[in-house]
């Protein structure tokens, strides 16, 4: 103790990057304790340097995983996804963003489901993400992450010099608007218009330059001719489907992931059906408008 307290920078958190690209595994935390100022610091650096942390065998309380989000920024709610009763600020997802699958509703929500980034129908889309899973089926349910930044680093300068300057419209009914009645459509659009982003975003904190264009909320490139701004977005869409951009988790029982949503890229395999996954997720607010 006498040591701990005399050598206070010392985090002790271990930091194991698990793939090349991005994602590492954090361990010699425990995370039902409130974290240190220098926990927090080391977490919170590995996180921007991974883009994407994971932890095992974390068995924590709703209190503890909104504790966890808060050390990051305030947290918000989600106009649509359930919450678990009595804590507004953790999303309780049952299947592929909310939709509770079915034998019925599988063959919709399967091929439905899409890599994206979270709520950039948002005017600032959230910081960050705090997964937990709660229900774990016997196999399958991964999560993959892919790191948006090598995804731009990687395009064609002549594409490169093409998107620099463009925006796209990023629109909640894209992804929402078949699964709600049109009265809740309209109110969602009424309460979230359509938001403007830049299709490179420059990171707030890291600098990096990330392509920002996803297939579950980006709507079309604007300032370009309707079928060549459907081929670019099309195209830009494509990239992250490439494994080289990847890191595919797989969960265990108290796992958690942590991602900079403002880096990456997520998909939840929905593979597991007629088995139950259930996830639980704190987000962590965003500060600012994406900007160049
Ligand atoms: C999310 C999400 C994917 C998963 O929580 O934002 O997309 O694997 N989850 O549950
Ligand atoms: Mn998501």
């Amino acid at each position: 103790m006498a040591r701990l307290q005399a050598v206070p920078s010392e985090a002790e958190i271990i930091v194991a990057p698990i793939s090349p690209v991005l994602g590492a595994e954090v361990s010699g935390v425990d995370l039902r304790a409130p974290l240190s100022p220098d926990q927090v610091a080391a977490i919170r650096a590995a996180w921007l340097k991974h883009k994407v942390l994971f932890f095992r065998d974390q068995d924590i309380s709703h209190e503890d995983h909104a504790r966890f989000g808060r050390y990051f920024g305030a947290l918000e709610g989600h106009p649509v996804t359930a919450t678990v009763p009595g804590f507004p600020e953790i999303l309780f997802i049952e299947a592929a963003d909310g939709m509770k699958v079915t034998d019925a509703v599988l063959p919709i929500a399967r091929p439905a489901n899409k890599w994206h980034t979270d709520v950039t129908f948002r005017e600032k889309p959230s910081t960050a993400g705090v997964l937990r899973i709660r229900k774990q089926p016997p196999l399958g349910g991964d999560t993959i992450f892919a790191d948006t930044a090598l995804i731009y680093a990687d395009l064609p300068p002549d594409v490169k010099a093409k998107i620099e300057n463009l925006d796209a419209e990023h629109d909640i009914l894209r992804s929402y608007g078949y699964r709600v009645s049109a009265e809740k459509a309209a109110e969602l659009s009424a309460k979230f218009p359509p938001q403007v982003h830049p299709v490179v975003r420059r990171h707030p904190e890291t600098g990096e330059r990330h392509l920002f264009v996803n297939h579950v909320f980006t709507a079309r490139i604007l300032g370009l001719e309707e079928k060549e701004a459907a081929d670019l977005l099309a195209y830009l869409l494509d990239r992250v489907k490439a494994p080289e951009y990847q890191v595919r988790f797989r969960w265990s029982e108290n796992a958690i992931a942590f991602w900079d949503n403002r880096a990456t890229q997520h998909y939840g395999v929905l593979d597991y059906w007629p088995h139950e996954r259930i996830v639980e997720r704190v987000t962590v607010a965003g500060e600012e408008r994406p900007s160049r």
